[in-house]
């Protein structure tokens, strides 16, 4: 069977992600800053709970080496902040941490397990919120940039790992009924992972790099 890496499987579109993919006999591993509370991804088939703070060092390195070189035919970088609403200069640097330095370095180091594996895909959780066509109403600077840059990187990602056979693809999930999200939102976590699902089903070399919505939509960058 194949196997996902999820990070951020706690809660919100994370836990969904590995509970879809367990239902279906995946083996998951999904990552939580705090294991021994993150009880719903503990209690799904087929799946292991890992410690992983993607913003702190020593964490990714205990986890890579926990990790060791199991092959991942999929992994989804889906952790993420929105950080404060006014621009301040800590909380901006600790959001670009999250959103944008920590999937990234995550990519390059989980690249030998993911090109081990038969299917080979990686995916982030980016946000429509990152698109500059999009903005229309300003700003939220903070998260755009944060998720702008990744889409940057990603972007780069996909080109650099063409020729290890790794496809690459950026999500904008919706606004969904998350803790991030809100009541307000307009999607459940079922519906958004679901269609992130047949995105990811569908994605090879040939579509690789695109920003894609949770409804195959292709968002302008
Ligand atoms: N919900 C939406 O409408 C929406 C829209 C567009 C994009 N997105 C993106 O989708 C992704 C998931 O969002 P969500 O709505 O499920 O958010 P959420 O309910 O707030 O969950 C965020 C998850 O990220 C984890 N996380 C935060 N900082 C972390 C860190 N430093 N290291 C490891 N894990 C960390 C959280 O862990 P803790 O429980 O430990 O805090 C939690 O598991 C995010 O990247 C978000 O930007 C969401």
């Amino acid at each position: 069977m194949p196997t996902l890496l999820v990070t951020g499987a706690n809660r919100g579109l994370g836990l969904e992600f590995a509970s879809q993919y367990s239902a279906d006999g995946w083996t998951v591993i999904g990552t939580a800053r705090e294991p021994d509370k993150a009880t719903e991804l503990g209690a799904l088939d087929n799946c292991a709970t890992m410690q992983l703070d993607v913003a702190d060092a020593d964490s990714v390195d205990s986890f890579m080496n926990a990790l060791g070189d199991r092959p991942l035919d999929l992994f989804i970088s889906n952790a993420g902040t929105y950080g404060s609403r006014e621009v301040d200069r800590g909380d901006w640097r600790k959001t670009l941490e999250v959103n944008t330095i920590a999937p990234t370095m995550l990519a390059l180091r989980l690249k030998p397990n993911v090109m081990a594996s038969e299917r080979k895909k990686m995916a982030v959780l980016t946000s429509k919120m990152g698109s500059m066509t999009d903005n229309g109403s300003g700003g939220a600077i903070i998260y755009r940039s944060s998720k702008a840059a990744v889409n940057a990187a990603w972007k780069s990602l996909a080109i650099d790992f063409e020729d290890d056979g790794i496809a690459v693809v950026m999500l904008h999930p919706g606004w969904v009924q998350t803790d991030m999200g809100g009541p307000n939102a307009l999607i459940d976590t079922k519906t958004s992972v679901s269609g992130m699902r047949e995105v990811i089903g569908d994605l090879d070399l040939n579509s690789s790099g695109r920003f894609l919505a949770y409804d195959s939509a292709e968002i302008g960058w």
